[in-house]
């Protein structure tokens, strides 16, 4: 399902040196040892999911059925941007099955938000609240905006409506939840935000979307399965940890995701948040960053090229994208491109693909790794997730830091709540 090229990253690669602490990590992590330990849930979860849980996800999806065309997704962080980069990356941007998806609880933009709630006003609505903590401002800020929207829209039906997806036991939300009656699902005490897409936090939405949940779990149990493996020379997910460690330590601070589609920015979204929050801590980690080619090729592309070298870059590439253009002849070929007539445009990205990747690495001298994707299943979804959860463990963990806290995000919050009054 996934392969890592590691034929352009113009450096020598020593993994004998790694091979007896990757060993150790991997134990560590799979016996659930070591810092951030608690946190640790994810790494059997294809296995272990609560059965009974994803049951009444499918069957709230079927009941609802026909009930609805817009599902509004309320949450932040890693309580919506897995979610969202599932749904772009496999129904792509303009999927064409009636059904709307539009996420809230992710910013304070009153624009954006007066906007969402003029487009759906005549909508059929579902809306689903999202938040591990239960408190979080933006969140709770557009759920009591869009709870109240829903309660004028549909009155005392909006309780078959609404659905909140939250701690067990703890929290404002939780409480809200019991008190008005809604269907509540849960967020387990040992995963964190962005390690929970495979929880109720991603396959809730997902499945009000219309995707096949069922079929990306079984994409995460094929990962389970494929990478439960402690040998970094046949473990591409720790192989890709590692390069990030050796290039790191070769000076390299900042990692390009870079993809060549459209729809697949928001993993990068997803991914700079799993590696971005995990790693930036101790005054250590790379940097991660991303770009979507060609498109980006026209802004960042010189930099890439030619500026100050500080940055590798990681593309994921997916060998088979759906939906392809065969290029058409013209007869006055007054913009001159016939030469492409007959060309499908998956060749033509793919084209591009390889002479960037010759550019940036063989001309520009930056390191280039590639992992390639079969498809964009949502099989595929659940295995690559899969696999950079368990690249960002062993990423962390070879670099001493505990992969699971984010200690740093509460400062922003604390300065905030002393600007809007709160005690
Ligand atoms: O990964 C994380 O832990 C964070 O990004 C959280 O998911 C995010 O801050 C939202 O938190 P909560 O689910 O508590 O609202």
């Amino acid at each position: 399902m996934i392969s890592l090229d590691l034929g352009h990253i113009m450096t020598e690669v020593d993994f004998d040196s790694y091979r007896d602490r990757v060993r150790q990590i991997h134990h560590d992590m799979h016996q659930k040892i070591g810092a951030g330990s608690d946190f640790l849930g994810w790494i059997d979860w294809p296995l272990a999911y609560d059965k009974e849980e994803f049951q009444r996800i499918l069957d709230l999806a079927e009941r609802m059925k026909g009930k609805y065309d817009t599902v509004l997704v309320c949450g932040i962080g890693g309580s919506y941007l897995g979610a969202r980069a599932a749904l772009e990356m496999i129904k792509g941007l303009y999927p064409n099955d009636g059904i709307e998806v539009i996420f809230i609880g992710n910013t304070f933009s009153h624009t954006y938000l007066s906007q969402i709630l003029e487009h759906i006003r005549d909508r059929e609505v579902v809306l689903n609240v999202i938040s591990k903590s239960g408190t979080t401002t933006e969140t709770s800020i557009s759920f009591r905006i869009f709870k109240k929207f829903m309660e004028e829209k549909y009155g005392a039906e909006a309780k078959e409506r609404i659905y909140a997806t939250t701690d067990a036991k703890r929290g404002t939300l939780k409480a809200l939840a019991d008190q008005e009656g809604y269907e509540e699902f849960v967020i387990p005490d040992n995963i964190g935000g962005r390690y929970s897409v495979f929880t109720a936090v991603g396959l809730l939405p997902l499945a009000l979307s219309g995707v096949n949940i069922t079929e990306l779990m079984q994409g995460a149990l094929d990962a389970f399965h494929d990478l439960n493996n402690e040998d970094l020379l046949s473990n591409p997910a720790y192989q890709y940890a590692v390069m990030r460690r050796i290039l790191n330590e070769k000076g390299y601070t900042a990692e390009y995701f870079v993809t060549y589609h459209l729809q697949l920015t928001m993993i990068a979204e997803w991914w700079k948040q799993l590696f971005g929050e995990s790693e930036g801590k101790e005054f250590k980690g790379v940097l991660p960053t991303s770009a979507c080619f060609s498109t980006d090729l026209h802004s960042l592309g010189q930099f890439i090229q030619e500026g100050s070298k500080m940055e590798y870059e990681t593309i994921l590439y997916i060998d088979n994208m759906p939906q392809d253009i065969i290029f058409p002849d013209d007869a006055e070929d007054l913009d001159h491109m016939n030469y492409l007539s007959g060309k499908p445009l998956s060749w033509v990205n793919q084209m591009a693909f390889e002479g960037t990747l010759s550019a940036h690495s063989e001309v520009g001298n930056n390191p280039n790794m590639v992992i390639h994707l079969r498809d964009n299943s949502a099989r595929a979804f659940g295995y690559m997730i899969y696999f950079f959860f368990l690249a960002c463990g062993m990423s962390c963990y070879l670099l001493d830091i505990n992969p699971f806290n984010q200690p740093g995000v509460e400062v922003y919050k604390k300065k905030m709540f002393s600007l809007l009054g709160k005690e």
